[in-house]
């Protein structure tokens, strides 16, 4: 595994090579491993968790403890993929020192070889602070999902020239903090084409078009585990929560009628 683990800095050079970084969300031991051997460059421990797989209606209710107990269960399956774990909701928004100890813990307790947290100017001090910690920044702009209350829901974000400009000048902040890549959620092709220009460091787009470094989708809405809702930006590429029904259903058909277990199952 060695030669093949992904660290920030393979990433940048993957940058520098214009090859493209494939990005997915798992949550636990199984979706973990899964992605792993699929050849997934960055595996990201969301708090997207409190939806696809927590049940919530947001990722506002989604604790630390969570973040912890989630980052663990993926980190066990030993992957050559980068793990990255998001910070929730006010785990890094109160002051610098709750950011460096927060991040911490997802590292020391969790396994995490690095973290990522939402915004731009207000969350650079915080950034700088985990860096210099030894701790690799992953910042996220655009659509922030714990500020949609703010923004007004999930929404585009950087359509108009003063928030695309904002994005910039925010990107290239967290460039400067010492963050090593940037996710782009939900921001027009042309403004992510831009900002991906500009850096050095590699962006990871997400409903932002294709000309980002790199991709990253959440594995619920990819395999068709998650149908509450589909934006726009999800390609899916199964339909497993319809195949887990049909197979659930089987079972309980063979049990009810006496097929299962067979003599085969039996001792
Ligand atoms: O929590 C998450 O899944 C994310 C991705 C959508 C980037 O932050």
């Amino acid at each position: 595994m060695a030669g093949k683990k992904i660290t920030v800095l393979k990433l940048r050079e993957m940058k520098e090579r214009g090859e493209k970084i494939t990005m997915l969300t798992a949550y636990d031991y199984p979706s973990a491993l899964t992605a792993d051997r699929a050849g997934i460059d960055v595996i990201l421990v969301g708090d997207s968790v409190g939806m696809v797989v927590l049940g919530y209606e947001s990722t506002l209710p989604v604790t630390m403890d969570d973040m912890v107990h989630h980052t663990k269960a993926v980190t066990r399956a030993r992957l050559a993929a980068l793990v990255v774990a998001d910070l929730p909701f006010l785990s890094y928004q109160v002051s610098v020192a709750e950011a460096v100890r927060n991040a911490g813990r997802l590292v020391q307790e969790g396994g995490a070889e690095a973290v990522k947290l939402e915004g731009g100017r207000p969350v650079v001090e915080k950034v700088e602070a985990i860096v210099e910690a030894g701790i690799p920044v992953m910042g996220h702009l655009g659509l922030t999902p714990q500020a949609a209350n703010q923004l007004g829901g999930f929404r585009v974000q950087g359509r108009d020239e003063e928030t695309a400009r904002r994005l910039i000048e925010e990107a290239e902040l967290l460039q400067e903090a010492g963050a090593f890549a940037v996710v782009l959620e939900c921001v027009p092709a042309n403004l992510a084409r831009t900002i991906t220009e500009r850096l050095r460091i590699p962006t990871i787009g997400i409903g932002a078009g294709p000309h980002c470094d790199g991709q990253v989708l959440v594995y619920h809405d990819v395999l068709g585990l998650f149908d509450r809702f589909q934006p726009k930006f999800v390609k899916r590429y199964a339909r497993l929560g319809e195949e887990i029904v049909a197979a659930l259903q089987q079972y309980c058909q063979e049990v009810r009628q006496g097929i299962f277990p067979g003599e085969e199952h039996s001792y």
